[in-house]
């Protein structure tokens, strides 16, 4: 797939205004400045196609991007989730449409769970990998800023998630990666066409 040629498609703020749901598309899901949307610039090598910032909360629709001209495939950068400072209720209103895009989106082929390494397995974490299994979804999870550990730690972090999340080693693959390096851009690249190959 030539994840180079991505486009912003459209913004949505619910699943009612996604897109046509048809083709392929892969959403990269996780906590609130996790990584996401710069995961999705340094799969592109694109430097500011997804909105990125240090402000957690940045991304509060969601993204859509075409790779190539067809429309067919997709990514799809969610809003962060468990961002301190947003009133409950609007917290329990977006996990409300994240759940009905996983359960209702066809065209969603793998979700892309995107965690800090320093921070793992949050409790929403667990909860989307439990609606993702639920529903047979795949998940590559990206244990992203792994620039910020040494390379033993990351090794180690890397090792203790998979040990955790073994009872779902069927449908999760865990990987480091980092930004601000690009590393391990084409581990990721090599799940993500799995995913969108037709
Ligand atoms: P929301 O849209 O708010 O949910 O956040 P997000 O998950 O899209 O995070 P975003 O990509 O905006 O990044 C948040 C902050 O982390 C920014 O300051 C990024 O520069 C920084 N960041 C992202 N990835 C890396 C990385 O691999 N290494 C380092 N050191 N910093 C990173
Ligand atoms: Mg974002």
């Amino acid at each position: 797939m030539n994840y180079q040629s991505a486009r912003f498609l459209t913004s949505a703020p619910t699943l009612a205004q996604c897109p046509s749901d048809d083709g392929a598309e892969v959403a990269f899901a996780g906590r609130s400045n996790a990584g996401k949307s710069s995961a999705i610039n340094t799969l592109t090598r694109q430097k500011a196609l997804a909105r990125t910032s240090r402000t957690p909360g940045r991304t509060q629709l969601i993204n859509f991007f075409t790779l190539g001209d067809d429309m067919t495939r997709r990514l799809v950068d969610l809003p962060g989730y468990g961002y301190a400072k947003v009133p409950e209720a609007v917290k329990l209103e977006w996990q409300r449409h994240l759940a009905e895009y996983l359960h209702g989106r066809g065209s969603l082929r793998g979700l892309v769970l995107v965690m800090d390494v320093r921070h793992p397995l949050t409790e929403f974490d667990q909860t989307l990998l439990g609606w993702a299994d639920d529903q047979d979804m795949p998940v590559h999870i990206l244990l992203t800023k792994a620039d910020k550990l040494k390379s033993g730690a990351a090794k180690n972090a890397l090792q203790q998630v998979r040990n955790r999340l073994r009872e779902w080693e069927d449908l999760v693959t865990i990987q480091l990666f980092s930004s601000l390096k690009r590393e391990g851009v084409d581990e990721a690249c090599a799940r993500l066409d799995g995913w969108l190959a037709d």
